[in-house]
This record gives C-alpha cells, structure tokens and sequence, in this order.
C-alpha cells in the first residue's frame, strides 16, 4: 500500500517518477481513456481552509474517473472528537483513496495506518509535499533541472512548506537558502532528519549561519538571517504567508518579527538575472511580497497554481499504480 505522506519518506527515484509523469499528465490532459479510477470513490477530508489544493484534488480525481466526496473535518463526527483511527477505519472499507489536510503530521500518519486506502498528505503543520513536487516540477519546467541550482526560500522559514523544500534539497541535491529570522528557521534537528551530516555554524555579524551539508547528493541549506546575501545569484526566490494557518492568535508578534523579509523589486534585483519569484499561495501583499513583484511574476505564480492539478494527478497515478 503506497501513500504519500511527506517528502521526507518519499525516495528520490518515486520524487522523479512522480515528477516527469507530471509532464505526461498535463500534456494529455483531456485524452484519459481509459479512466483509471473509474467506479472508485475518494475522500477529501479537510480540517482547514483550501482552494487550490481542494480544487486541484477535486479537478483531478473526477479527471481520472473517480467520485469525490468533500467531508470538512467540523462536519463529520471528527470534529466532534471521533478518534482518527476510528474514522480512518470506517472510510477505509467504503472508499478507495483518501486526501487529508490537518494539524499534526502524526494523524495524517495514523489516519493511512488504520485505513488501509492510500492516503495523501494535504498540507498538515510539518509538511505540504504535493506543493513542493509542484513547485520543482514548475521551476524545472521553465529553467531545467533543479539540481545544483540556488532557491532562497523568504519568511517563515519554520513552516511546513520550508520543511518540504529541506527534505527535496537534500534529496535532489541543490542549495536551499532560508532567509529568516533566528527563531523563524527550521530547527538543526530538522536537517539532521534530512540527512544532512555536516553541520557548521559561523558567527556573522547579522547573526550565525548555519550551512549543512550532504555530500551524497550535492544538496546544502543555509539558515541566515541576512536576506541580501540569502538572495544573492539565487535562481528562484521563493516565500509563502508569514501567518499559516493555525497560528492566527499569534498574527501580530509574527508580523512584527518577519517584517522586512519579503520579496520586491531591491531583493529580485539582487537574484540572478532570469530568477523566477513563486509563491505557494494564498499572497498577502505588503507583507511577504510587495503587490508590483507579485503582479510582475504572475504568470509563474499561477503556473504553479494549475500545475497543483496536474502534479495531483501525477501522485494519485503513481499511488493506485
Ligand atoms: N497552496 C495551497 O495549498 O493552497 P490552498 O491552501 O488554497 O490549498
Ligand atoms: N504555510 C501555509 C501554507 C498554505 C498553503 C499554511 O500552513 O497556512
């Protein structure tokens, strides 16, 4: 039973199947005969807001035959405190396949365990890796093979979508930097679980920057607090909202602490010359990027939006495969 619950327990060989059957997928959208999920029923089962992952989902499972069925976590008797491994029990003998947005890593995991259907991590507090196949399948789309090129990644770096892209960079071995204040980055016991084994930290004057190393593949981080040196020759500059959701009752301390970590015209103008800006949406503009960079890179934020449709078909093929 396959199930794709992070990027970190996901292989490199099964991230560039997944990966270049997104390729095949968008370019034949439309001609899908047979349909390969034809007769089977999926759930959606969402504990916080979405649209593109929903839609995408929803899109993209009726595309490969299947039925969906959108179950908001406050509307069935999860909400209202059923275990997740009795619910997963229960769907897992009237359903084919599950897609789950929540909280905590750990009930996305239980949720598959209990189930028996193979199960997708949509989003939790600890990883978002449909968004991260995404985003690789979008800059590889439009600059080539992402392996040995620089992301900088601005904001909150201590989020899931950050923690995605440390896992594929020490998978696909290229250099991510996270640019963000001390107590915003991911923690070194992070990059440990990525398999980065050469940890060095250096005392800057704006602060220590950690660099981490895994010679197996190539892949590097580097935490520092130093926007500027962060976006300096990077190939892709990269942000997401400073307040995910979950953290709302913290909304102004974070404001506060992020402000000055956005993407604009001064920070593009310091990439490298054909750097595309993404953004993993929803955008708060004038905060972790300016409207008129936002607008100016419009036509690569929301290429990566559509190619959330044809990277979820992609997974859900290789999944039932
Ligand atoms: N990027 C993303 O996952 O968007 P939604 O929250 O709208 O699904
Ligand atoms: N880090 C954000 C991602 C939204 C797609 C959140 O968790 O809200």
């Amino acid at each position: 039973m396959k199930h794709l619950l992070s990027i970190e327990n996901l292989s490199r060989a099964d991230m560039e199947t997944i990966l270049s059957a997104t390729a095949t997928v968008k370019r034949q959208r439309g001609h899908h005969t047979p349909l390969p999920l034809a007769g089977r029923t999926w759930a959606l089962i969402f504990a916080k807001s979405s649209t593109r992952t929903r839609v995408s989902f929803e899109v993209g499972l009726r595309e490969l035959g299947a039925n969906v069925m959108f179950l908001s976590a406050a509307d069935i008797q999860l909400g209202r405190g059923e275990p997740i491994k009795d619910t997963a029990r229960v769907l897992g003998r009237m359903v084919h396949g599950a897609v789950f947005r929540t909280f905590a890593q750990a009930d996305v995991e239980e949720f598959a365990r209990y189930a028996n259907i193979p199960t997708i991590n949509a989003l939790t507090d600890e990883e978002h890796p449909c968004q991260i196949l995404t985003d690789i399948f979008t800059f590889q789309e439009q600059r080539g093979p992402i392996q040995g090129k620089v992301v900088t990644f601005v904001g909150d770096g201590a989020c899931n979508v950050p923690a995605s892209w440390v896992f594929a960079a020490a998978k696909l071995g290229f250099e991510l930097r996270i640019a963000a204040p001390k107590q915003f980055q991911p923690p070194l016991s992070l990059l440990e679980r990525a398999g980065f084994n050469h940890v060095h930290a250096q005392p800057t004057p704006t602060g220590e920057v950690i660099t981490a190393t895994i010679a197996a593949t190539g892949g590097k981080v580097i935490l520092t607090a130093d926007l500027q040196a962060a976006a300096t020759g990077a190939h892709l500059l990269y942000t997401d909202v400073w307040v995910s959701m979950g953290k709302e009752a913290e909304a102004a301390e974070r404001i506060h602490a992020l402000t000055g970590y956005q993407i604009n015209a001064s920070l593009v103008k310091l990439a490298a010359p054909d750097a595309l800006v993404m953004h993993c949406l929803p955008a708060y503009r004038g905060k972790e990027i300016d409207d008129a960079t936002f607008e100016a890179h419009a036509q690569t934020i929301f290429d990566e939006a559509e190619n959330r449709l044809h990277t979820q078909k992609a997974i859900i093929a290789w999944l039932v495969a």
